[in-house]
């Protein structure tokens, strides 16, 4: 990504910080598999933000008023672990490629962050499992400022999570954010092709994942943006089966849940298909409601609309088909007032969409949903599931699922479904199996 991007979104926190306070946010160490193994590391989301650095144990800090308003600690270089591990940029990157005004060896934190922004009343820095040392480093300043405050008029009184500042931002997409995004999509759409033709009959869950997981590896994803799920027959009962360990039945239904991580950013996709090819009835009625579902929710995805107002939409549709199916009895109005349609409807309709899949923003501030704005990307993706040992409605629904998925932009001419290129009305979804 554009060096630029990074240097903009740091001005705009920057001006939001003003002279009296400092952000500080520190990526996660290494994890390890088993003595000496590393996990592949995934990058601090805010981090890479405000930054494009994506080395472990990181520590941006910006403070406007300091000397050197943007700081990088990071791991110093060390060629005996490089070896292993690989090339480290070191200070010197910091400064030459990420554009730091200064950049020191992550070992020296305790003793330079306190002159960096020892002076600011408001420190944005978040207190973590996992990070002792910069927990200890911000606490410290905290204790000190307390004792010399009353007489030299400074120092922090103020500890703000970073989430506050930087959340509202991050809710709103660039342009930049908006090509990965894209990107991710796309390979998430393609690689969803691959994976549908692979469903037949006895195949395994395992191989639908392994199709859709090679799609976004053979395309240049990084990987997959969370664990793949493929749940054939009774396991689309649970949200988030991801062993994917069972062979699938031709008379099941098949959920595959997925989406790749590409250019740092997600997609997030959802489709159901029966095993065998056909859906009998009622599996086609299950899957017509969950879709009217969708696309009602789709429809309210536009400026000034709100999170809440689409999963209102959606689940007024499927309580109304839950009703027709026979799985519930009752007024709709009723029905939604005393929240009975959550035993086949369990989980909300939407996410905000980007650097983490379940990317992050409030849905409500100040006592207010929040408004939709151009530039926003948010999943959609209503579902019906219906236990095993459900006593009403079709026996042939007993122990199945339909989720379908999609990820919206929210533009000032509507919503821009933008893994449009799966379908997802099966007359043409199904031509896909074969
Ligand atoms: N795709 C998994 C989820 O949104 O929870
Ligand atoms: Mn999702």
């Amino acid at each position: 990504m554009d060096i630029a991007n990074f240097a903009r979104r740091r001005a705009r926190a920057a001006e939001m910080l003003g002279e009296d306070s400092a952000l500080i946010v520190a990526a996660a160490p290494e994890l390890h598999m088993g003595l000496d193994g590393e996990v592949r590391y995934q990058p601090d989301a805010s981090l890479y933000w405000l930054s494009g650095f994506t080395e472990p144990e990181a520590v941006l800090v910006l403070c406007p008023s300091s000397e050197w308003p943007f700081v990088l600690f990071v791991r110093p270089r060390d060629p005996e672990r490089e070896v292993w591990t690989g090339p480290r940029g070191g200070t010197e990157a910091a400064c030459a490629e990420y554009g730091a005004h200064a950049a020191f060896p992550i070992t020296e934190l305790s003793d330079r962050l306190p002159r960096l922004v020892g002076h600011v009343d408001t420190l944005y820095a978040r207190i973590e499992y996992g990070r002792p040392v910069v927990d200890a480093v911000v606490l410290a300043m905290l204790v000190a400022s307390r004792r010399s405050r009353p007489r030299t008029g400074r120092g922090p009184h103020t500890l703000v999570d970073p989430s506050v500042l930087l959340d509202p931002m991050r809710r709103v997409k660039d342009a930049a954010e908006l090509a990965a995004i894209g990107e991710a999509a796309r390979i998430t759409v393609e690689s969803f092709h691959d994976a549908i033709a692979r469903v037949r009959p006895d195949a395994g869950e395992w191989e639908v994942e392994a199709a859709l997981e090679s799609g976004f590896r053979t395309r240049g994803a990084l990987g997959p943006a969370f664990p793949t799920i493929v749940a054939s027959g009774p396991n689309a009962v649970t949200l988030h089966h991801t062993s994917n360990d069972r062979r699938m039945r031709a008379e099941e239904l098949v959920l595959m849940d997925a989406g790749a991580r590409a250019a740092m950013y997600c997609a997030d996709i959802t489709r159901t298909v029966p095993v065998g090819g056909r859906f009998t009835p009622e599996q086609r009625a299950l899957h017509d409601i969950v879709l009217a579902a969708h696309d009602a929710a789709i429809t309210a995805a536009v400026p000034g609309g709100t999170v809440a107002d689409m999963h209102a939409r959606a689940v007024r549709v499927l309580t109304h088909g839950l009703v027709e199916l026979g799985l519930l009895r009752g007024g709709i109005d009723e029905l939604i007032e005393s929240g009975e349609y959550r035993r086949f409807y369990p989980h909300r309709t939407s996410h905000w969409l980007g650097l983490d899949v379940h990317d992050v923003g409030d849905y409500v501030e100040g006592g207010h949903d929040v408004p939709l704005e151009p530039g926003m990307v948010l999943t959609v993706e209503p579902g019906l599931y219906i236990p095993v040992d459900t006593d009403a409605g079709p026996t042939l629904l007993r122990g199945s699922g339909v989720r379908i998925e999609d990820d919206v932009l929210v533009t000032e001419h509507g919503p821009d479904v933008l893994t449009r290129g799966l379908p997802t009305d099966p007359d043409r979804l199904l031509p896909l199996m074969h």
